[in-house]
């Protein structure tokens, strides 16, 4: 009788876990945001001016925008760094990238936010020459 209790209560226990991991994604809070790259990958960058530049971002870099304003050729603008306001933001043209936050600023399409994310594959990026006007969501 006590050993039934014990795993009906380990039972409800392992489903209340369950579906609290599920609707809050991790009970340890948001895990992604330790997410690094584990390898380099090159990046092509195409900057405002319309010059190719050829980088890697690696293991150290802790977002795609620090790889990005590790070269000082490259003039990568930012603001926030929280994905808030868009000042960073770029257009993935071929690869795909990670994001470890999440921010308000709203993106649309291929485009991407520099400050939150890191690549996962060898990729190519345009930074765009100005920040979309949009309405935050509320
Ligand atoms: S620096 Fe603000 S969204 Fe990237």
């Amino acid at each position: 009788m006590i050993t039934s209790l014990i795993l009906a209560l380990l039972v409800i226990i392992a489903l209340a876990v369950y579906f609290y991991i599920r609707r809050n994604k991790s009970p340890f809070g948001d895990v992604t945001k330790y997410v690094k790259p584990s390898k380099t990958f090159s990046l092509s960058v195409t900057d405002r001016q319309g010059d190719l530049h050829k980088i890697n971002q690696n293991p150290n870099d802790t977002s795609l925008l620090s790889a990005l304003q590790n070269d000082p050729d490259i003039k990568a603008r930012s603001s926030c760094k929280n994905a808030h306001c868009g000042a960073c933001i770029a257009e993935l043209n071929e690869g795909s990238v990670s994001y470890f936050q999440e921010g308000s600023f709203p993106i649309e399409g291929n485009e991407i936010l520099p400050c939150s994310c890191t690549i996962d594959s060898d990729s190519k990026i345009t930074l765009l020459a100005r920040v979309p006007r949009r309405k935050k969501p509320k």
